[in-house]
């Protein structure tokens, strides 16, 4: 038997595990995976890119790169994020292994064992995980469709002993939820964070897949709201847009942060992959990003049209949701009495999975919503799916009537 550190015992480590299992389990038709279709990747561009690179180029692909990054694609990631309004004059990037590498050195930079850390209840697992395993105490703050509940937060704040190391929040499209903050929600968050203490971590992974134009503008990040009373570490990530196997994010944050948050990465990994930074860059160079985007644009609405027709063709009135304006999820509310996880044990007998709403409570209790992910589903088995777990919900709802 071993003595391991009180650091593995993270439950949400454990959901996770799951989730990949079931998000790649090929008999099944999953709404689990909260990532692209593999249909969807751009692998003829990245053909094109990396056959056109000159041998210099090619070579420094398989090298050590400087810990911060690839400089051409901070400076490309400088212009991409100038474009969404962002302070890249004032503040640095710092590329990272997946986004997720940026929000675990953002917490170790900050959180020592038994520090508090403030979230969004529900919130994404992988970060409700790295918290667990850097030992804080987290406190969930409940949503609503336009974001944050303000009064709760406030109310959060005063009661607790000690002021909040983080507060981390996915604005754009939320994973789990849907949703997308309100500019009002955004500007009261950032008026109750004033002069705080607490720093907000913005996890802006999904921003970029809006479905109408006329609604781009609601994704403005936090960050650039030119509010200077409020520390805000952005984070980014390609895996939504380019692919999750790229491992490739980042945050922009103040030099403080920023050089901390590099040695941190140094004794991590060194550095990110050269050979990712280096057609991640040529991607965003040869201007392939935003038409590529465009195309995902549409895609990703067509799965949820498709999604949003057969829900309220074949749910039972009591299933409640709001429809998404971007993203990847649909966030399904249960009645009271009905538990996700009762559903999910009876859909995976039926060949359908998804993920149960207490993965995203911080405390793995609050059963009532269950999470549709229709970015990874061909769009021909999403009415299939539907109707399946419609039927299922039925006949537990059935069952619980007859017990009850
Ligand atoms: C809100 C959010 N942040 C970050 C990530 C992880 O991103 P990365 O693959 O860049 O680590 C995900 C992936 O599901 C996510 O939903």
């Amino acid at each position: 038997m071993y003595e391991f550190s009180s650091s593995v015992n993270s439950v949400h480590s454990e959901d996770i595990k799951l989730l990949m299992k079931l998000s790649s389990g090929k008999s099944m038709i999953s709404f689990a995976g909260g990532m692209p279709n593999n249909d969807l990747f751009p692998v003829k561009e990245i053909d094109e890119i990396y056959n056109s690179l000159p041998e210099g180029i090619k070579k420094l692909c398989f090298q050590y790169g400087p810990t911060s990054g690839y400089p051409p694609l901070v400076r490309s990631l400088q212009a991409y994020l100038k474009d969404k309004g962002l302070p890249v004059d004032t503040n640095k990037i710092l590329i990272s292994t997946g986004s997720l590498q940026a929000i675990s050195i953002i917490t170790q930079e900050f959180v020592n064992r038994g520090d508090l850390i403030l979230t969004e209840n529900p919130c994404f697992v992988g970060a409700l995980s790295i918290f667990e395993t850097y030992e804080a105490e987290i406190h969930g703050i409940q949503i609503d469709k336009d974001g944050i509940d303000i009064e709760a937060l406030k109310q959060k704040i005063a009661s607790l002993e000690k002021i909040p190391k983080l507060l981390y929040i996915t604005p754009n499209f939320h994973n789990p939820a849907g949703i997308i903050y309100t500019p009002e929600r955004k500007k009261a968050l950032l008026e109750v964070l004033s002069n705080s203490g607490i720093i907000l971590i913005e996890d802006d992974a999904y921003s970029d897949l809006y479905f109408r134009e006329d609604e781009k503008y609601l994704t403005k990040p936090l960050k650039s709201y030119g509010v200077n009373d409020v520390e805000i570490v952005y984070t980014g990530s390609f895996s939504k847009i380019l692919g999750p196997g790229f491992r490739l994010g980042y945050m922009l944050a103040s030099e403080e942060i920023f050089e901390k948050a590099e040695n941190i990465k140094q004794a991590l990994d060194a550095c990110t992959s050269n050979f990712m930074q280096i057609l991640a860059n040529e991607f965003l160079v040869q201007d392939k990003l935003y038409p590529y985007l465009g195309f995902l644009r549409q895609e990703y609405e067509e799965r949820k049209n498709i999604l949003q027709i057969s829900l309220k063709k074949y749910m039972p009135k009591e299933i409640t949701w709001h429809e998404p304006k971007g993203g990847f999820y649909v966030w399904l509310r249960l009645p009271e009495h009905i538990n996700s996880t009762e559903i999910f044990r009876e859909s995976v007998k039926k060949g359908v999975v998804f993920v149960t709403g207490r993965t995203f409570d911080p405390e793995s209790i609050k059963d009532d919503r269950l999470r549709l992910s229709f970015s990874n589903m061909p769009k021909d088995t999403i009415e299939k799916g539907v109707k399946i777990l419609a039927e299922v919900i039925k006949t537990v709802f059935d069952n619980t009537k007859i017990n009850s």
